[in-house]
C-alpha cells in the first residue's frame, strides 16, 4: 500500500527535493565550525550563515540580516522571547489557541507574577475584531498571536493587533510555525517586534533549525537566556552586547543551516504564492468532499474561509487514535489525533480533551491523495 503523508503540520515530508544529499555532502566534506577557526572553510560556512540570515530577512522582510537569530526551532525562540523579556507583574496577551510552546513557558511565568490573558476565540478558531481591543490594554507588554492554529487551520486577522501594539508600543511577537512558507509574511509592513519561525515544516528544511527574526526595538530590550561562548570578546564574562552574538551562544546547528539555505533556494524559486494557492485549492476540495460525509465534524473554517490546510475531524461515536490507527492499517494515510500539543486551542474549540484528527497537506500533496483521504473518512465514518 502506497503511503499518504498527511502530518505536515508536524514536519513537511518530503523535503525540498535534494536536501538530503546537500547536507551529507556538507557534513562528509567540510563539516567543520565556523566563527571559531581562523581557516578558509571556516570563513566560508560563515559566509553561508550570513547569506542564509539574508535569505530568510528577506523572505520575512525583517530589519536586518544581523537581527535574524538561529534556533533549534520555533520552541526554543518563542522561549527565548517570553523568558528574556517579561518580569513580574507584566501583562502578555495572547490567543487562546496558542501552541505549548507558548502556553507552558507563559504558564510557568503567571506563578512568578507574570498576567496572562488570551483573547477569546470565535467558534471556528479565529479572532472577533471586537474582542481584540476589548482585550488588548496599553499596559501590555507583550502579545503573542499565532499566525494559523495548528488545530483548527484559522489565520489570525495579525492587523488589527498590530496597529494596537503599534500605536501603544506594545511588542508584537508572531509564531509563524504553521504558515512559514505556505503564506506571505511581511514583518516590516505589520510592524512586527519578533517573527518565531521552524525551518522543518514549510520552509521545507530540516528538523533542528529555525530562526528568532527580531525588530531592533525587542532585540534592545530582551535578554539574553542562553549564555556561552560565541567566538567573540572572549575576553569579557558578559554576553557581547551586539547581534546576532548576544542571542547565539555555543556551535550552531551548521548542518541543518546549509539544509535550511538549499531550502529556502528552492522556496524562493516556487514562489510562497504559488504554494499558498496550491494548497488553497487542495483544501477547498477537501472541504468540499467532507460537506457531503455524514458522522464527522470539522473543526475550523469551512469553504471559502481563510486558512492554512490544517483540518481537525472529529468522527462521531468513535475513538479518534483509533480512527487515525485505522487511516493508516486499512487505506496509508498518515495523521495524528489527539491533541496536538494545543489543549488550549481544543478547549477553545469545543474538543477537550478527546481532540481530533488532523490532516495536514503540504506542498507536494496532491489532489489524488486528497481523494483518497476523502474516501477513507467516508469509509470509516460509514464502519
Ligand atoms: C503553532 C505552533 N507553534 C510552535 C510549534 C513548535 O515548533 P517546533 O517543534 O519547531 O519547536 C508548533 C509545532 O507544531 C506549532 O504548530
Amino acid at each position: 500500500m502506497k503511503q499518504i503523508y498527511m502530518d505536515n503540520s508536524s514536519t513537511s515530508f518530503p523535503k525540498a527535493p535534494g536536501l538530503g544529499k546537500i547536507m551529507g555532502e556538507h557534513i562528509d566534506q567540510s563539516g567543520m565550525n565556523m566563527g571559531r577557526g581562523g581557516y578558509s572553510a571556516s570563513f566560508h560556512l560563515e559566509q553561508i550563515a550570513v547569506e542564509t540570515k539574508e535569505k530568510l530577512c528577506a523572505f520575512f522582510n525583517g530589519t536586518h540580516s544581523r537581527n535574524v537569530i538561529f534556533t533549534s526551532g520555533a520552541t526554543l525562540g518563542l522561549n527565548m522571547i517570553i523568558n528574556g523579556l517579561l518580569e513580574p507583574g507584566d501583562r502578555v496577551v495572547t490567543t487562546s489557541v496558542e501552541h505549548n510552546a507558548v502556553a507552558r513557558p507563559l504558564h510557568a511565568l503567571t506563578k512568578k507574577g507574570v498576567h496572562w490573558e488570551r483573547f477569546p476565540s470565535a467558534p471556528d478558531g479565529s479572532l472577533l475584531m471586537e474582542d481584540i481591543t476589548r482585550t488588548l490594554a496599553p499596559q501590555t507588554k507583550l502579545v503573542i498571536a499565532t499566525h494559523a492554529s495548528n488545530v483548527s487551520g484559522s489565520l489570525i486577522s495579525l492587523g488589527p493587533i498590530a496597529e494596537f501594539c503599534n500605536k501603544h508600543h506594545i511588542f508584537f511577537v508572531v509564531d509563524g510555525a504553521q504558515t512559514a512558507g505556505s503564506q506571505t509574511m511581511d514583518m516590516a509592513a505589520l510592524g512586527l517586534d519578533g517573527l518565531v519561525v521552524p525551518g522543518h515544516k514549510s520552509l521545507l528544511g530540516p528538523q533542528g533549525i529555525g530562526a528568532l527574526i527580531l525588530s531592533d526595538r525587542l532585540a534592545a530590550a530582551l535578554h539574553p537566556t542562553v549564555l556561552g561562548g560565541t567566538g567573540s570578546r572572549s575576553d569579557l564574562l558578559e554576553m557581547p552586547d551586539f547581534l546576532p552574538d548576544r542571542f547565539e551562544p555555543g556551535t550552531l546547528n551548521i548542518p541543518g543551516i546549509v539544509g535550511l539555505n538549499y531550502a529556502l533556494t528552492f522556496l524562493m524559486e516556487q514562489g510562497v504564492e504559488t504554494i499558498r494557492d496550491q494548497k488553497e485549492l487542495l483544501s477547498q476540495r477537501f472541504l468540499e468532499g467532507l460537506s457531503v460525509i455524514d458522522e464527522v465534524r470539522l473543526i475550523g473554517p469551512g469553504m471559502g474561509m481563510p486558512r492554512e490546510s490544517v483540518f481537525s475531524l472529529v468522527f462521531n461515536h468513535r475513538d479518534q487514535g483509533e480512527t487515525a490507527f485505522l487511516l493508516e492499517r486499512d487505506y496509508g494515510i498518515l495523521t495524528r489525533s489527539g491533541l496536538h500539543c494545543a489543549p488550549l486551542a481544543h478547549q477553545a474549540l469545543g474538543t477537550f480533551p478527546q481532540g481530533s484528527v488532523r490532516f495536514s497537506f503540504g506542498y507536494f500533496t496532491t489532489a489524488v491523495e486528497v481523494d483518497a483521504a476523502l474516501l477513507a473518512i467516508q469509509k470509516i465514518a460509514a464502519r
